[in-house]
């Protein structure tokens, strides 16, 4: 890797970092690590290594970062440090008392863990927002949506690669306490923006009472970081947090 591409990589290290930890508040940690392709494994995460024996190369290096994340987003908490499997949904299998949520693009991978009195559930999600287009976004977004999108023709692609973060954030967040599949057009999303960054409301719209209940108390934020958005959701926990 040449001198500059170095320097590249440093400085959208450093960036995706500071935006990661703005979706948080300070007992959930984050932590961003690079898909390295030099990525080896440890011998007590053979069986994570096993796991994506089969896969592509890219998606072997992207598990493998994930855990790493995850594992780093631990270590901040002195939480676990074992392997992490995945359940029958795809999900992250959590140590008991500990939440967490993977995210990665081709090239960056970010984690997100907390004790369950901190947060019962969390969700993240990494986009490259120029990979929306408008068919999707119109396939994606609900009319509201769309409406906050277009308020700038400039901005509309990058703040559809938002909601639809988000969406994917708020899936990782819920499943499976919400009991039903959720489709995007299932959630409503509400952004504002604030002095320090956006906050993101969600409202259920089937009328499943207790599944309304949950995504009505997740508390979401978003933000955008050179190419990617970077969108959360998390269901807070017993304990009070501190911003
Ligand atoms: C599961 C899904 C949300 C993953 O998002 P993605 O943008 O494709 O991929 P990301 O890199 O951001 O996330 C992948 C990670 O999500 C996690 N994940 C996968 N399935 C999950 C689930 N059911 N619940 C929580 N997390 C899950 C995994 O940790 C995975 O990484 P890993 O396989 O390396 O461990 C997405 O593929 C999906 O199925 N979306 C459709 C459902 C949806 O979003 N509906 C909108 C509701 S409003």
């Amino acid at each position: 890797m040449s001198q500059s591409s170095e320097a590249e990589g440093a400085e959208r290290l450093n960036a995706l970092i500071s935006c990661a930890r703005t979706l948080f508040p300070k007992p959930i940690a984050t932590c961003v690590v690079p898909c390295h392709p030099s990525t080896s494994v440890d011998a007590e995460y053979a069986l994570e290594a096993e796991a994506v024996e089969g896969a592509c190369e890219s998606r072997r290096l992207q598990y493998l970062a994930g855990r790493r994340a995850a594992r780093e987003a631990f270590r901040q908490l002195d939480g676990p440090c074992g392997p992490l499997l995945q359940d029958a949904s795809g999900a992250v299998g959590w140590p008991d008392g500990w939440t967490g949520s993977i995210t990665h693009t081709k090239d960056w991978c970010v984690a997100a863990t907390a004790h369950t009195t901190d947060c019962l559930r969390l969700g993240i999600d990494l986009e490259e927002t120029q990979r929306m287009n408008e068919p999707i976004a119109r396939r994606v977004l609900l009319p509201t949506e769309l409406d906050f999108a277009s308020t700038s023709s400039e901005t509309f692609l990058p703040l559809a690669a938002l909601f639809f973060s988000a969406k994917e954030a708020l899936y990782k967040a819920v499943t499976p306490l919400v009991k039903q599949r959720l489709g995007f057009h299932d959630v409503r999303l509400m952004v504002e923006k604030t002095s320090d960054g956006l906050h993101l409301r969600a409202e259920l719209l089937p009328s499943d009472v207790e599944g309304r209940r949950v995504v009505s108390r997740l508390v979401g934020r978003g933000g955008f970081c050179g190419p990617f958005c970077l969108a959360a959701f998390h269901l807070p926990g017993s304990r009070p947090s501190q911003q």
